[in-house]
């Protein structure tokens, strides 16, 4: 699988351990967040992933800030991208079984390594169910204007 990762400066040291995760599982990453520790706006990077990801440049997005929140906010605002912030596994599974999110936000400074990597295997290795999930993702959607 393809996966684009953008991260603002409290998500570098979480995107580093996630991106060497993700290619030891055999996915292709995409860098696209910063790699100083400078401080950076996180919109900007939510905005690209998300942006390539409803493109079709990759098939999942990762975005890192310090909470998960703001980068998130930024990536909903992209027509077609659902991004969720996910604090543990379940969330991450259910995100993909029954939102279709294309999009994962984790929050550098909520979440540990160790369950960073659980969550985002959860994410990626979770398939969209459709069916009465495939109904409420189209309403979803619908609501863009
Ligand atoms: C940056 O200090 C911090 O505000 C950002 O990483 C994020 O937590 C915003 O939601």
């Amino acid at each position: 699988m393809k996966i684009m990762i953008g991260n603002d400066h409290a998500g570098v040291e979480m995107k580093k351990l996630l991106t060497q995760q993700l290619q030891e599982w055999g996915h292709e990453v995409i860098n696209r967040g910063t790699d100083s520790i400078d401080s950076v706006n996180y919109p900007e990077f939510g905005k690209e992933v998300a942006n390539a990801v409803v493109k079709e440049e990759a098939d999942l997005g990762i975005i890192i800030c310090g909470t998960g929140i703001g980068i998130s906010i930024a990536a909903n605002k992209v027509k077609g991208a659902r991004a969720a912030v996910c604090t543990n596994e379940l969330m991450a599974d259910l995100a993909r079984r029954h939102n279709n999110a294309n999009v994962l936000a984790l929050g550098a400074r909520i979440v540990g390594d160790e369950l960073a990597i659980a969550i985002t295997k959860a994410f990626v290795e979770g398939k969209f169910e459709g069916g009465r999930h495939g109904t409420r993702v189209d309403l979803i959607e619908s609501y863009r204007c």
